[in-house]
């Protein structure tokens, strides 16, 4: 029998239960903007964070959903306000919405502590959002419900289905190659977005939002339901009934997040051959709920989970293709016997009960352990003289020819170099020489934008060559594909040994044995290191100098220093 709460012991009480002068304050301002005594009294009061914006295209629905949430709230005999919170669109958001994740958490977890509120409804979905939210509610620690905002509609052209972000990379290399006309080019610039809600392939997104269920803080199958569905609104009022009942429970997200749901969390990313941001992601929100993940811990369970899903980019459907296979609840059924069943979640339930009886109705799309599209997970750590604290590749989209591959370096000092040099004709290159581009981290980028994907040099397009070895410590998009090797820590700005690689050096993968090397002696490279200088950080005041000086690299999940960690922060004092 779970113990529940009683009204006097809600959080809110503090603000409206009172007799004194302050809470006269609160509760007349409440009635200035029309409530009554009725609408709060002994009821928890539940905050929508709400990241709608109207230059977000993922959450354009986030709005008319909040109004579903409330409806729910209200039902279970709660008191819904909504919140507005920085959307962060993907699309839109300069330099790299990294650059804000952080922010966001911030800003969850403060307008979380700073207002009268016993639980919370997070609402998003688009790239950092997801982490943004749940970092920020983990630290904060009241009882917390994730709603996804689900995928969009598969794109069409032609009768050709279209992915976000995979197909514009795919037809712009083949426009760049002089394949693709203007007018079929805006064809597909007509037909690739076709509904509000996410990108519709496996990209950071559909990866962090499945991942997010996985560890139990939204409700079963929420995130794969397309942002079109209405079972997308049935889903927000049922959350809107429950976080009412998780507040009266006191269910709260360290009850949730154990150690054990990161390692279920962590599988799924790979079953599910998730994008590769979910890994800084994953680290900085189990550091926030004091559980140390590392990238080892990835490369560890990614050898053991194959990949199920066959979702672009790694396989050939999309999520709404995902959803009609039965979703996440019937691809963890397949993936049972890998999981911890006894996961607690935000149903009250464990996870093996909330995926009894899932079924996958599509087995093209949802593979089984038997029969996986690949047969290791979507992740591998490299580590070598060029990487000492890792770097990370998805051999699920790389050419398999580049998982075992020595080749000589072209060096980019930083994107614009790179931009410069990647269109000329006479660039010497072949498919086997390694891109390299520097000051692409969370310090040089700065916000490690999605920059790790380096475009073909024009050279080769028209040779047929559509995949080769680039590596970088930026990320990338992931809707991205291609044998990139990414996150490289520490980062060429701060003096990683990335900064010190010179175009000719040779470099040698092998996935395999989890390896990376430069083949420069350590010698030259300490000759090199000693003739360089640290580079002035970009901005000089404001948040981007706030940022340059306390984000942490991507092995450590590029949290700011002073927001990691489990240090109790004191209730707002009210006078
Ligand atoms: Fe929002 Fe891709 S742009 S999820």
């Amino acid at each position: 029998m779970i113990a529940r709460k009683k009204p006097e012991d809600l959080r809110s009480h503090r603000w409206l239960g009172t007799a004194d002068m302050r809470s006269f304050g609160h509760r007349s301002r409440l009635r200035q903007i029309g409530y009554d005594a009725e609408d709060w009294t002994g009821k928890p009061v539940i905050g929508i964070i709400n990241t709608w914006s109207e230059i977000n295209p993922c959450h354009a629905h986030l709005r008319s959903r909040a109004d579903n949430v409330k409806r729910g709230v209200l039902q279970a005999g709660g008191f819904p306000i909504e919140l507005p919170a920085m959307s962060l669109s993907e699309t839109f958001v300069k330099p790299s919405t990294m650059m804000y994740r952080n922010m966001l958490a911030m800003e969850t977890e403060e307008l979380l502590r700073s207002h009268p509120l016993d639980g919370a409804v997070l609402m998003g979905g688009c790239d950092k959002t997801t982490p943004g939210l749940i970092m920020g509610a983990i630290s904060m620690g009241l009882p917390a419900i994730y709603i996804p905002a689900g995928p969009m509609l598969r794109g069409n052209w032609k009768g050709n289905f279209l992915g976000s972000g995979s197909d514009v990379w795919k037809y712009w290399t083949e426009k760049r190659a002089g394949n693709i006309s203007e007018d079929e080019w805006s064809e597909i610039e007509n037909g690739i977005a076709r509904s509000f809600g996410t990108c519709m392939v496996m990209g950071t997104a559909a990866t962090m939002m499945a991942i997010t269920e996985a560890l139990g803080m939204a409700l079963p199958g929420a995130s794969s339901i397309p942002a079109a569905d209405s079972n997308h609104p049935r889903m927000c009022g049922v959350a809107g009934r429950r976080i009412v009942e998780m507040v009266w429970e006191d269910l709260t997200p360290d009850k949730i997040l154990t150690p054990a749901a990161f390692d279920n969390a962590i599988k799924v990313h790979m079953a599910m051959g998730g994008s590769t941001n979910a890994i800084i992601h994953v680290v900085a929100m189990a550091r926030r709920a004091g559980i140390p993940v590392d990238m080892e811990k990835f490369d560890q369970l990614s050898r053991q989970i194959p990949v199920l899903a066959n979702v672009r980019p790694s396989g050939k459907y999309l999520m709404e293709d995902f959803f009609y296979a039965g979703g996440l609840r019937a691809m963890m059924q397949n993936l049972r016997e890998k999981l911890d069943l006894d996961c607690m979640t935000v149903t009250g339930k464990t996870i093996g009960e909330n995926i009894e009886g899932a079924h996958v109705h599509l087995p093209d799309v949802i593979h089984s352990l038997n029969d996986p599209i690949y047969a290791e997970g979507a992740t591998a750590v490299l580590k070598g003289n060029l990487a000492p604290n890792g770097c990370v590749i998805k051999p699920a989209a790389a050419d398999p020819r580049f998982l075992k591959h020595r080749g000589k370096a072209i060096a980019f000092e930083d994107y614009n170099h790179m931009m410069q040099e990647i269109e000329r004709d006479d660039l010497d290159v072949t498919p086997d020489h390694i891109l390299v581009l520097k000051n692409a981290g969370p310090k040089g980028g700065p916000g490690m934008p999605e920059w790790g994907m380096l475009p073909i040099p024009k050279r080769l397009l028209g040779q047929g060559v559509r995949d080769m070895i680039r590596i970088s410590d930026g990320r990338m998009s992931g809707t991205s594909y291609g044998a990139c090797i990414l996150h490289v820590a520490p980062e060429s700005f701060v003096g990683g040994p990335l900064n010190f690689v010179q175009t000719g050096d040779e470099i040698e993968i092998d996935v395999d044995k989890r390896s990376i090397h430069l083949h420069v002696s350590d010698a030259e490279l300490a000759r090199r290191k000693a003739a360089w200088k640290q580079p002035t950080p970009k901005y000089q005041r404001g948040y981007g100098a706030m940022f340059s000086e306390h984000i942490g690299q991507a092995d450590q999940g590029c949290d700011f220093d002073f927001l990691q960690g489990k240090a109790p922060m004191p209730e707002p004092e009210i006078h």
